[in-house]
């Protein structure tokens, strides 16, 4: 099965130019994304307080998107749905680009259509992360209160960003990470 394309580049531009495209990721995306990941983020990666979550938390594999470069995969990002306080939402990554395929805005494409298409589904409300401000601030993530977010391993409270259509949602989020639609089994 071919997966339909899901956005191309802002800037953007016919594939031939090389510019990324997005679309759902299937299961033939597999082997990539874990050689992606791998590349991007080293053995390094299993010790990360994210890779915690999505212990606890499986992503959700309806919300994992590939970047492609003249049909070329070269970018990945995951969903995982969580809670916080009560609040529905999802934590983003890991966002990786392969090398190669750097600084063509895949990186960007990616998070913002992955959280586009995620709060459209109007059950959660915000994209958590933890990640760099330079990257993810001009894109829509703001901080959220350092340390108000409990993760189930070491965090920098600084590279905690939030992204939602509600305005006060960064500052609202306080609380461990749990399960999606804790609130309603709690
Ligand atoms: C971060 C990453 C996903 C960016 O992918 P990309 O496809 O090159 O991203 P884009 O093309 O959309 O954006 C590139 C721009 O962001 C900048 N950028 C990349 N990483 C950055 C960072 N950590 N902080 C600030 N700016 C960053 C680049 O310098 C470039 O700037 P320019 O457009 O002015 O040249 C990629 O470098 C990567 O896979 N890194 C390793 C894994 C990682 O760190 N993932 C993010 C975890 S939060």
């Amino acid at each position: 099965m071919i997966a339909p394309v899901v956005s191309v580049a802002a800037e953007a531009a016919p594939p031939q130019l090389g510019l990324p495209t997005i679309r759902f990721a299937t299961p033939a995306d597999d082997r990539f994304v874990e050689d992606l990941q791998a590349i991007a983020f080293g053995p390094g990666r299993f010790a990360r307080t994210a890779y915690r979550v999505r212990e606890r938390f499986p992503i959700d594999p309806t919300l994992s998107l590939i970047a492609e470069v003249n049909g070329q995969p070269c970018g990945s990002v995951w969903m995982t749905p969580i809670s916080v306080g009560g609040i529905d939402g999802y934590m983003l990554g890991p966002l990786a680009t392969h090398p190669d395929f750097r600084k063509r805005g895949a990186g960007k494409l990616l998070a913002r259509e992955v959280s586009r298409i995620a709060l459209e589904r109007g059950e959660g409300s915000f994209v958590l992360l933890v990640g760099d401000r330079d990257y993810y601030c001009p894109l829509g993530w703001v901080p959220t209160i350092p340390g108000a977010v409990v993760w189930p391993g070491p965090v920098d409270p600084t590279r905690v960003l939030c992204y939602s259509q509600v305005p006060t949602m960064a500052a609202r989020l306080a609380g461990p990470i749990k399960a999606f639609g804790a609130k309603k089994r709690s």
